[in-house]
């Protein structure tokens, strides 16, 4: 651990009491000096950190960002969010994280408290003020590229169950977006680096509209779309969200990868915004619409045409009609 998270640690145990920078330094076998400077380093970044000459240092609040010292303080994860790259604003996640994923590990995640280029599907923007939730996971799955699209549904299933733990009723609209009512709380997007027979890596872009400034939105955006914050009342608490994020998205892909995506698709269509709407799914090749009957084993969408006739489609914008 590096001697500023062990000075971090020190004083969160500390919880309301004083510690002097010589305890610190003799407890964590760091100078006095460097006790002091890693002080001002995490007071620069915004925590509030009382001191009293002769007495010591109290932590007295943490930042609401979402530093990785405040994630990685109990995750329960193996691999994924171990190492996580924070930024206060990037143009995007995803795209930080297809530019250091070759020499990243498995599981590393981008953090951004916004994005200047926030990328959603279908080559459109993702408006990414602060307030929001911004990460991209890096995942390098020993899977072949035509499975890749059923990590999207893990993902969707992650986001869908952390939130019905905070009790929002949130329901998955087919591939991924997660909406309270028909208002948009969540949007995933999954890009591949792949070969012919080999996936090298994939990225998966997660933005939730958590303590979103929604009046900095566009006004078309923001008639479409809602946040936790505006749906609860409150504001909720990003660090411990993200960190459930992270928790509930490696159980998942876990299931994923031992094969039992049989029990993502059964969470999804209990979730199913989607299932028994009409709809209308524009793909790049074609547009059809009718009934949503239910998702496959894959995870494509079955549709019965109005015209008559059965459609699957893998992926696609889907529109609830
Ligand atoms: C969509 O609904 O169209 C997908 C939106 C995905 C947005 C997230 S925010 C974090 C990551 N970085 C991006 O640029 N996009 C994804």
């Amino acid at each position: 651990m590096e001697p500023r998270e062990k000075i971090l640690g020190a004083l969160r145990e500390m919880h309301d009491e004083f510690t002097s920078g010589e305890e610190l330094s003799e407890a964590l076998d760091v100078s006095r000096t460097m006790v002091w400077k890693h002080i001002e380093s995490l007071r620069g970044e915004g925590y509030i950190i009382e001191s009293i000459t002769g007495t010591g240092y109290k932590l007295v609040a943490v930042p609401d960002l979402l530093l990785p010292a405040e994630i990685g303080k109990d995750l329960k994860t193996d691999f994924i969010g171990k190492q996580i790259h924070y930024f206060d604003e990037l143009d995007s996640t995803s795209l930080k994280a297809k530019e250091i994923a070759a020499e990243s590990a498995n599981g590393t995640v981008v953090i951004a408290e916004r994005q200047s280029e926030g990328r959603g599907r279908m080559g459109r923007e993702w408006h990414s003020p602060p307030g929001g939730i911004y990460l991209s996971i890096i995942l390098k799955p020993d899977i072949p590229p035509d499975l890749v699209h059923r990590l999207t549904l893990v993902a969707g299933v992650a986001t869908a169950e952390v939130l019905s733990e905070m009790g929002v009723a949130a329901e998955i609209k087919w591939p991924n977006d997660l909406l309270i009512g028909e208002k948009k709380v969540c949007g995933i997007l999954t890009e591949v680096d792949a070969e012919m027979d080999a996936t090298n890596y994939v990225v998966i872009g997660i933005g939730i509209n958590a303590n979103t400034e929604l009046d900095l939105l566009p006004a078309i955006t923001r008639l479409r779309v809602t946040s936790l914050e505006e749906d609860l009342g409150r504001r909720v608490d990003r660090v411990a969200i993200t960190r459930k994020l992270l928790e509930r998205f490696e159980e998942y892909y876990v299931t994923f990868l031992k094969g039992d995506f049989p029990r993502i698709l059964r969470y999804w269509r209990e979730h199913s915004a989607t299932i028994g709407r009409r709809v209308r799914i524009v793909t790049r090749w074609r547009t059809i619409e009718g009934e949503a009957v239910g998702i496959d084993h894959d995870g494509a969408l079955i549709v019965e045409l109005d015209g008559g006739g059965v459609e699957r489609e893998i992926t696609g914008t889907c529109f609830h009609i």
